[in-house]
């Protein structure tokens, strides 16, 4: 067995070499989930993990990630048997990370309701969604929208509605004019609305396997807390902790809220903008006439690897992910 799914080991059983190899062969499997920015990479994950435990001569007995984001780390964490905490600003990290860390008992049943509501004829009239969402989706993907709200806040079961709410909010921006790849909401004139049902089935059936893939590999009964809110304050217990892994926010390229702004019209989910780390630093709000900073032609470049999983971000000068946290 793994030591790092014992707890606390101590260096004299279990020398740097041995860790190393069991760190070498860590099976912790990161899914996809959501188009969530700065997300972190299993690559990156497991040489933290290893320059941790070979500093203390242990793997950690516990972990904290401040910015959790969409709970990479603690997902990473669970799988290991290693209790973690995660503290996250935004709405939308938040539900991510509490989706997979704590799925509904059967995702193959949450997607056949999915696929049941996806085929359900419409009703009512729409009352929920900001109406600036409208010019983002169209009117029938916007009804739709309201119509699939309303249906999820009828389930009684907290995590299925999560579930739901995520697949939701993974469906707007496909259907939506959204400039395709931008993470500045600009609308792409080229771009025509397409069926968010249909976006909403896919996302669905894609949630189901992302949950499927790590939940399988949870060590049983091990804790994962994620608190929504600024971690400027942590209300911790004192030495909980024992190491810190994290990706800080990314100050000068994402705004983590407008880079969902569907998410929040659609949600009606509030802004914490003043506590966002980093959001001093030039940020442009909107997407009118903007052009990539020097800092970021790098980073459209290597879209194309952004799509997979692996190649998510923190990509060295050579676009290969790279353990160095010094350089994310
Ligand atoms: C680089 S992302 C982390 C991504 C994460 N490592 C993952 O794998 O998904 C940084 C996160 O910090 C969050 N954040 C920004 N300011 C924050 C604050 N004051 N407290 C907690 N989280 C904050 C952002 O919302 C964003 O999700």
């Amino acid at each position: 067995m793994c030591p790092l799914n014992r707890g606390k080991v101590s260096m004299k059983s279990h020398s740097k070499r041995t860790i190393a190899a069991c760190l070498g062969s860590l099976d912790f499997r990161l899914g996809w989930f959501h188009r969530y920015p700065a997300r972190f990479s299993s690559e990156v994950l497991r040489q933290a993990l290893f320059d941790i435990a070979a500093s203390m001569g242990r793997p950690p007995a516990s972990i904290l990630d401040p910015f959790a984001g969409t709970g990479a780390t603690l997902s990473a964490a669970k799988q290991l048997g290693i209790p973690s905490y995660g503290y996250e600003l935004t709405h939308l990290g938040t539900l991510i990370a509490r989706v997979r860390l704590n799925p509904p008992a059967s995702p193959e049943a949450a997607l056949r309701i999915a696929l049941m509501l996806a085929n359900r004829r419409r009703t009512g009239s729409l009352k929920r969604v900001d109406p600036s969402l409208i010019p983002w989706v169209g009117e029938s993907n916007a009804a739709d929208i309201d119509y699939l709200l309303r249906e999820i806040d009828l389930v009684c079961d907290s995590r299925l509605r999560s579930w739901l709410l995520l697949a939701l909010s993974s469906s707007l921006r496909p259907s939506s004019v959204w400039l395709s790849g931008s993470i500045k909401p600009q609308i792409d004139p080229r771009r025509r609305y397409t069926p968010m049902r249909d976006h909403f089935v896919r996302c669905a059936m894609r949630l189901e396997k992302d949950c499927e893939l790590e939940s399988s590999l949870f060590v049983q009964g091990c804790p994962s807390i994620v608190k929504q809110g600024s971690s400027q304050i942590l209300n911790l217990p004192s030495n909980c902790i024992e190491a810190v892994i994290t990706s800080p926010p990314y100050g000068s390229m994402y705004d983590y809220y407008d880079v969902h702004r569907l998410s929040y019209l659609a949600f009606s989910w509030p802004r914490f903008s003043d506590l966002q780390i980093g959001r001093a630093s030039n940020i442009d709000r909107d997407g009118d006439g903007f052009t990539a900073p020097r800092t970021m032609k790098r980073w459209y470049q290597y879209y194309g690897k952004e799509q997979s999983v692996e190649g998510r971000l923190l990509a060295g000068d050579d676009g290969k992910c790279t353990g160095d946290l010094s350089r994310t």
